[in-house]
């Protein structure tokens, strides 16, 4: 059961606020059928991350990632945004420019959703990189790969592009994700485990870069690591918390 008065009490601070920044992670997509991270015991449906999910891995076995992240783009063909998504794109609407979404997600879900606006910090899935020029490209999830593509304009091995681990994050979007943080004076922190480095930190940059610092609102099945720093933490599935705080402010999803 999702505490009501806590949904309120969220609606009110978004009623009132200048600047809203919203840090979104796996779990805004799991309504939709997509799975989290850290659910199967540090095991990526079924994978080492070490293997899949960093540079190394890549070196060593091309294939063997491109065939993990091609599986993944497979399964997103049959995929829809859920209620969470519709809420956050129809939260922009309202507030336009004084709005930023920032995503650790990969699965583009938002912009599906609606969002304009969308500072995915780890890259996409939907997008390729050439491991020798650097061309970025799109690569809509619908485009069958194969099982190591090729860059169009040199030829040689693609990635995905995606951050992995023991990799930066795209300074620009980084740097424009913290300003956000930085400048909000409303942070919403929706269904991500906020364990993973830097996408975490924009949460205490959020409360302390400015005073009084943003207030927090947190959106969770379960209690985080980040709890405790939040002003609220509102207990239950995004897709129907972010609906009914919408309500609160005459919106419906
Ligand atoms: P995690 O799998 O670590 O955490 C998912 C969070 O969503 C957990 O805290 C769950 O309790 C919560 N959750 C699950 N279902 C939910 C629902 N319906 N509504 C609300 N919350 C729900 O995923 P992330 O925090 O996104 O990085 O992981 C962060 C990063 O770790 C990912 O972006 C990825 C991974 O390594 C890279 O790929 C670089």
């Amino acid at each position: 059961m999702v505490d009501f008065s806590l949904v309120k009490e969220a609606a009110a601070i978004l009623e009132s606020a200048v600047n809203v920044a919203v840090l979104t992670g796996a779990g805004v997509s799991a309504e939709s059928g997509v799975p989290t991270f850290r659910a199967s015991e540090g095991l990526w449906e079924g994978h080492r991350v070490e293997d899949v999910a960093t540079p190394t891995g890549f070196q060593r076995d091309p294939e063997l990632v491109w065939r993990f992240y091609n599986e993944r783009r497979q399964n997103l063909r049959s995929v829809v945004p859920n209620p969470g998504h519709v809420a956050l794109a129809k939260l922009e609407e309202k507030l336009g420019d004084n709005f930023t979404l920032i995503t650790q997600n990969i699965d583009g879900l938002h912009q599906k959703a609606g969002s304009k606006n969308v500072l995915e910090i780890h890259g996409s899935i939907r997008k390729t990189l050439c491991t020798h020029c650097g061309l970025i490209a799109h690569a809509p999830i619908e485009m069958d790969l194969g099982d190591l593509p090729r860059c169009l304009d040199c030829s040689h091995l693609l990635r995905p592009k995606i951050v992995w681990f023991h990799e930066m994050l795209p300074i620009d979007i980084w740097e424009t994700a913290q300003f956000a943080a930085s400048e909000a004076t409303a942070f919403l922190v929706v269904g991500t485990s906020a364990v993973v480095f830097p996408a975490a930190s924009l949460i205490p940059i959020a409360k302390m870069t400015r005073s009084p610092g943003a207030r927090i609102i947190e959106i969770n099945l379960a209690a985080t690591e980040v709890s405790s720093m939040c002003d609220i933490s509102i207990l239950g599935p995004s897709g129907v918390v972010l609906p009914l705080i919408l309500k609160e402010l005459g919106i419906e999803v």
